[in-house]
């Protein structure tokens, strides 16, 4: 019988695509979403149904509309989330992002759990504290910051999973911890299969970037579309470093991690992996700049702030060791191919999508 999958904040830009991966695999697909993201209607519309994946409004911050979902379902992947790292950051609407990402979550694990349906939970490398990733010692090149010195858990190949957790992360990061805290205690003391992957920044087509979450794509639709743009902090020069991951790159790995957890004998119970670019896809923004400029034959003038944003890391590359190790797996889609893919989704779909980067 063919399994059925349900995706919580499944009309997002990671649940979406995810769920039409999951489909073109053969799984029946529902996704649960309360459309409150800018665009997720539009994803819907034209990235989501055309697929053949169920659609069901609602919001996980009310339990009742989780326990409305009828059908047998073979795993939970969880997706819901107020994705941004600034929200909280000047105490505005904090309440809103705990009672999403943590209260939200916490439903999800708790409707996984009475029907005994095995979690996958997208959580974020903010988890990470970024006090400790911006004390260690950086090297300053014509482009960019590399990592010179690094702390426990730190190295040039990555942040890796075991790096303690001690300091500070922003709200945002805090809910996805706790969130993952609680998700182990429920696969632990319930014996509930259940995966978490830590996630880097993740980009690609039908990413509805802003300035505080998809930034890669945010950075690319302003040079297409010509919009003012600036190096915000570490002297506004736009040589901080992330590393990006192309969605389907996840999509390869939740593909894999799906078969473990619906398989006869699940073995993870709420096992932590990194998942992100690593040190095969990164950028600095100012690097960033130059392949946008190519892409898009468009150069703007960047404006500068020397002051960095509470939350903002100098450096973040992911170490996928034990991901790649367990599951087979590593990053095959390099950061230049990551930008191609979206510049031409977003020639294809710019009227579509226009009015969200305007
Ligand atoms: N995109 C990234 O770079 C990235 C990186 C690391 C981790 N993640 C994690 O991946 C997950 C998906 O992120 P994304 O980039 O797709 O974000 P997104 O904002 O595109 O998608 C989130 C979806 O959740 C929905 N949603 C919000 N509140 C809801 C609620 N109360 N009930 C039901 N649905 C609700 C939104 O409408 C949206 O469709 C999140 O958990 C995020 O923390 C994303």
């Amino acid at each position: 019988m063919t399994k059925r999958i349900l995706i919580t904040g499944g009309c997002g830009f990671v649940g979406s695509n995810l769920a039409v991966d999951l489909r073109t695999r053969g799984y029946e697909v529902t996704v649960l979403d309360d459309l409150s993201r800018c665009g997720s209607e539009i994803l819907l519309e034209k990235r989501i149904l055309p697929q053949g994946v169920k659609f069901v409004r609602g919001d996980v911050r009310n339990p009742g509309d989780l326990s409305k979902l009828k059908e047998a379902f073979a795993l939970l992947i969880e997706c819901s989330a107020e994705a941004s790292v600034l929200v909280g950051t000047q105490g505005e609407n904090a309440r809103r992002l705990l009672d999403i990402n943590l209260q939200g979550a916490i439903h999800c694990f708790e409707w996984a759990r009475e029907r005994r349906v095995p979690v996958l939970f997208l959580s974020s490398s903010r988890v990470y504290p970024y006090d400790k990733l911006n004390a260690c010692r950086y090297r300053e090149t014509g482009t960019r910051f590399d990592l010179a010195e690094g702390c426990e858990g730190v190295s040039p190949r990555g942040v890796q999973v075991e790096m303690p957790l001690q300091g500070i992360r922003s709200l945002y990061g805090a809910s996805k911890l706790c969130a993952e805290l609680i998700l182990r205690e429920y696969a632990v003391q319930y014996d509930l299969p259940a995966i978490i992957d830590r996630c880097g920044v993740i980009a690609g087509p039908w990413q509805l970037g802003k300035v505080d979450q998809g930034v890669f794509t945010f950075w690319l639709a302003h040079h297409y579309f010509r919009k003012p743009l600036k190096y915000i902090g570490f002297g506004g020069m736009g040589k901080q470093v992330r590393d990006l991951l192309h969605i389907q790159d996840l999509a390869e790995l939740v593909a894999k991690q799906v078969q473990c957890l619906i398989g006869d004998k699940p073995a993870y119970r709420g096992e932590v992996f990194n998942a992100g670019g690593s040190s095969f896809s990164n950028l600095s923004l100012r690097e960033t700049t130059d392949i946008c400029e190519q892409l898009t034959g468009n150069s703007m003038a960047i404006g500068s702030v020397l002051e960095p944003r509470p939350a903002d890391v100098i450096w973040h590359i992911t170490d996928n060791g034990r991901t790649e190790q367990v599951f087979g797996w590593a990053p095959k889609r390099s950061s230049r191919k990551i930008l191609e893919d979206t510049f031409h989704w977003l020639k294809d779909y710019e009227a579509d999508f226009k009015r969200i980067f305007l």
